[in-house]
């Protein structure tokens, strides 16, 4: 595989956001391969270890100056992904996911605080975006989480496994972004922001 420009090292109170390698291609295929994974996602169903490598590919050679793709390592083990794609016009897109047994523990808000706050600090970007399926609460839930606000619902905009669905746009502007969310990630001192 061929690999490129890897993403920096983020640290969390329970997480190691870092480079994908070729040797995660098992965990990948592992979380990936769980049915209810990709239920909302454009995703290959079932999810063979074949796809596992060929995306495990491209993760490795994307470009981090503009699209880091990170591995969410999580007691030293590959439970996820997050990334984030420098558009044109001030945006960054983000996006997620996390293995099954470790859903709704706040591990992919923890992830993607973390991330939102690489974008505004890394990056000269206005806006930082997320999108997903209005069926896929959980993942929207984290775009609140990270102080995204719902800015559009895209109406039969996708389907899924035959499902016909509707989509959500979160965003968060610059000015609207606290860096103090970053560093109660970071475990370090938070000031009352209250009143
Ligand atoms: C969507 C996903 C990333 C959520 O990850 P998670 O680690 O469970 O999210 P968190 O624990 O940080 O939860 C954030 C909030 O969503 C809630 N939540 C999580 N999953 C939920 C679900 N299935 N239904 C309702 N609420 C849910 C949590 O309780 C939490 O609520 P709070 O804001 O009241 O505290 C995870 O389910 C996943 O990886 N799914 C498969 C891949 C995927 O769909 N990725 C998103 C692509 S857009």
């Amino acid at each position: 595989m061929k690999e490129a420009h890897q993403p920096p090292v983020l640290r969390t109170p329970r997480l190691v956001l870092r480079p994908f390698a070729p040797a995660d291609l098992e965990a990948l295929h592992t979380y990936r391969s769980d049915p209810e994974w990709g239920r909302y996602l454009p995703l290959p169903h079932p999810y063979t270890l074949a796809h596992a490598r060929t995306d495990l590919a491209e993760y490795v050679s994307l470009d981090a100056a503009t699209h880091p793709f990170w591995a969410i390592e999580h007691q030293g083990q590959v439970v996820g992904n997050i990334d984030a794609e420098l558009e044109a016009m001030g945006r960054a897109l983000i996006g997620w996911g996390i293995a099954r047994p470790l859903w709704r523990r706040g591990l992919t808000s923890e992830a993607a605080r973390a991330v939102v706050a690489w974008c505004f600090e890394a990056w000269p970007v206005r806006r930082v975006y997320a999108t997903a399926s209005a069926r896929n609460v959980g993942s929207w839930r984290v775009m609140e989480q990270v102080g995204m606000r719902r800015e559009a619902l895209l109406r039969g905009h996708r389907e899924e496994r035959g499902v016909v669905a509707d989509e959500v746009v979160y965003g968060i502007l610059r000015d609207e972004w606290t860096p103090t969310d970053h560093r109660a990630d970071r475990g370090e001192h938070v000031r009352d922001l209250g009143g």
